[in-house]
């Protein structure tokens, strides 16, 4: 059975599309490919339809992942469906926990800024980018690298 894994942010734009192309690679380099589900989801719904913001495609596409995710608003069946749902900041872990519709759908979110390990010193979530500058961009990525190998290493290890 695969192990599905959910990324959310607000717009479904820039941080959460981008942890999905990092964990997918990084689920490829390990062979895992036919083991994961990863996709993402926004708690806003403006952009629903839309390819990642076209800033966060650049940086991304300069570290090879070629973000091809398409914007859409979480879904209740979602909370059911996925196994894990990462929230990247406080505020997309509030808008989850309203939308999860019993303790169980609600024990299923996670925080991303809790696999920071490297950068934990700074940061202990991944900060909207949307409002910065390149710099923005980098440090989110920097973070989700960061993170996405000490949750795959969290889930392969059976402690999530
Ligand atoms: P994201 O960034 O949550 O990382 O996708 C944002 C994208 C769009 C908006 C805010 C944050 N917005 O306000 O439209």
């Amino acid at each position: 059975m695969k192990t599905k894994i959910l990324f959310i942010c607000l717009g479904n734009i820039c941080r959460s599309p981008a942890a999905e192309g990092v964990m997918q690679r990084l689920v490829k380099e390990r062979g895992l490919g036919d083991c994961f589900e990863i996709d993402s989801a926004g708690t806003y719904s403006g952009h629903h339809g839309q390819l990642p913001d076209p800033r966060m495609r650049r940086h991304a596409s300069r570290r090879g992942y070629n973000l091809t995710h398409r914007a859409r608003p979480i879904e209740s069946d979602d909370f059911d469906y996925f196994d894990i749902i990462v929230a990247m900041d406080e505020g997309n872990r509030r808008n989850l926990m309203q939308l999860a519709s019993s303790p169980q759908q609600q024990a299923k979110i996670v925080m991303m800024g809790d696999y920071i390990v490297k950068l934990r010193a700074h940061y202990d979530y991944v900060p909207d980018p949307y409002y910065e500058g390149a710099e923005g961009f980098e440090l989110a990525l920097d973070l989700l690298e960061d993170a996405c190998g000490n949750l795959l290493n969290d889930i392969i290890n059976n402690k999530l």
